[in-house]
């Protein structure tokens, strides 16, 4: 039988009739289009579903979309401020050649952003392991940890 489900997606209110097994990565991409969080594994272990529920970092692949009800959803769609601006985040990353493919870039800027939100100033071992649920296959992450850093470094 289905249930109704509301969250807060990106800071909109979602009302939506689901079936009960479906995880927040489905209802994310295919039922709401929200294709930037992408499927790799989808079994815990890659982070390339990763998105914020309530600020913190989640696979959803693995997460029950109806747990998250009456909570806050962030999605890579959901960092640009309201006048279309790249989040400081999302900038260091081009700036500093932190994305190849793209595949792992929502889910490492995600895991980046809970990161940073609790711990503005991490040491590089910190940022190594705030992102330690993120695979990358391109980078080598090198790239990956100096954007991060980049972007503790000027707040
Ligand atoms: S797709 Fe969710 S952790 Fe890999
Ligand atoms: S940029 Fe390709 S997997 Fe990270």
């Amino acid at each position: 039988m289905k249930k109704i489900l509301h969250f807060i997606l990106n800071g909109e209110p979602v009302e939506m009739e689901i079936e009960p097994h479906l995880t927040l990565l489905q209802v994310l991409r295919d039922r709401l289009e929200m294709t930037g969080t992408k499927e790799g594994c989808g079994m815990g272990e890659c982070g390339a579903c990763t998105v914020l529920l309530d600020g913190k970092s989640v696979n959803s692949c693995i997460y029950p979309a109806l747990e998250v009800e009456g909570r806050n959803v962030t999605t890579i769609e959901g960092l640009m401020n309201s006048r279309g601006n790249l989040h400081p985040i999302q900038k260091a990353f081009i700036e500093h050649g932190a994305i190849q493919c793209g595949f792992c870039t929502p889910g490492m800027i995600l895991s980046a952003k809970a990161l940073l939100d609790e711990n503005p100033h991490p040491t590089e071992e910190e940022i190594r392991n705030g992102i330690a649920g993120n695979i990358c296959r391109c980078t080598g992450y090198l790239q990956i940890i100096q954007a991060i850093k980049a972007v503790s470094q000027k707040t």
